[in-house]
């Protein structure tokens, strides 16, 4: 090395690598420091609508089949992925079709947006209509068969997070959900519940967090995933907040709403699928005439599990 090619930083020096090596595993070592490791900037997560694959699955013509809500290559994801960690799609299954599934998964959360079926899953059968939510353990061949009409679900999993890890979903009777079913008119009641006992202004919303005999401890369907339906009375708004969980929503009922997500404006689509990045500052409103209504995952549970939720206030 001469005087002039000397780094002066050790930010400046390349990878380095064991000169002679006396194994394949030691040959296999790289090493980095403190000022040459974190310069890999990961692009961020868009806080994205996605509009047309809801259109795409509603649309009469279209097919059975999955449509992702796909942003890798944004993400720079090596799988499909609609966040870091999870994976949200629309499916569609034509009137007395089947759609099978194989999701590498530690489970899998559905919700009904339109149609009646029938789905099987470890020697458990769910009948579910429009409106419901169930949940299924990851791994296996799951088939969703739609009754008279056509169906549309949404189904998020957590393949990316497993991906990420190069995991495979677990054996059958080892994932860390049962078969878990909410029925559409159970949600309602127990929503009516909340809004009928009423809460202080130290609760920060009306939301129904949904849970499991498997997951109870932790009031998740998922250790990772939490899932909730979130509600917003007309004129409400949600104080602006920011978490390190991501949040992604799907809108039932949102006329007359919008987010403000990083002092951007957000309008709301029926049946869009909206992601909120991780730590960003985001509030929602209502300016509609009725109550809105919007399904949301994140990936809530590894950060409380590492004790590292990160919620605050930024009003
Ligand atoms: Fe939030």
């Amino acid at each position: 090395m001469t005087e002039a090619t000397r780094p002066t930083t050790i930010a400046d020096l390349p990878v380095q690598l064991a000169a002679a090596p006396k194994t394949k595993a030691q040959a296999s070592a790289r090493y980095f420091n403190t000022g040459n490791a974190f310069d890999v900037k990961l692009p961020a997560v868009p806080d994205q609508s996605f509009i047309d694959e809801p259109a795409k699955a509603l649309h009469p013509d279209t097919p059975t089949g999955l449509i992702a809500c796909d942003v890798s290559a944004q993400l720079e994801s090596a799988v499909p992925a609609t966040t870091p960690l999870s994976l949200a799609r629309y499916a569609k299954i034509k009137a007395g079709e089947t759609l099978s599934t194989e999701f590498i998964a530690s489970g899998i959360i559905v919700y009904v947006i339109t149609g009646t079926g029938t789905t099987d899953c470890e020697s458990e059968q769910i009948d579910w209509s429009t409106g419901d939510v169930f949940v299924l353990p990851g791994g296996g061949v799951h088939r969703y068969h739609a009754h008279g009409t056509d169906a549309v679900l949404w189904i998020v999993t957590n393949e990316p997070q497993l991906a990420f890890e190069h995991l495979r979903a677990p054996e059958q009777g080892k994932s860390p959900t049962c078969v878990v079913h909410y029925p559409a008119d159970e949600i309602t009641k127990q929503i009516d519940l909340l809004y009928a006992v009423g809460r202080g202004k130290d609760i920060p919303g009306s939301a129904l967090i949904l849970s499991s005999t498997s997951q109870l401890a932790i009031r998740n369907v998922l250790p990772t995933l939490t899932v909730a339906m979130n509600s917003l009375q007309p004129g409400d708004a949600q104080r602006p907040h920011r978490h390190n969980a991501m949040a992604m929503a799907l809108i039932i009922q949102g006329e007359g709403c919008y987010s403000i997500v990083d002092g951007k404006r957000k309008d709301w689509s029926q049946w869009a699928t909206t992601v909120t990045p991780a730590v960003s500052v985001h509030s929602h409103h209502n300016e509609g005439d009725k109550r809105a209504m919007f399904l949301i995952i994140q990936d809530g549970g590894i950060y409380y599990y590492t004790r590292a939720m990160g919620f605050s206030f930024a009003d």
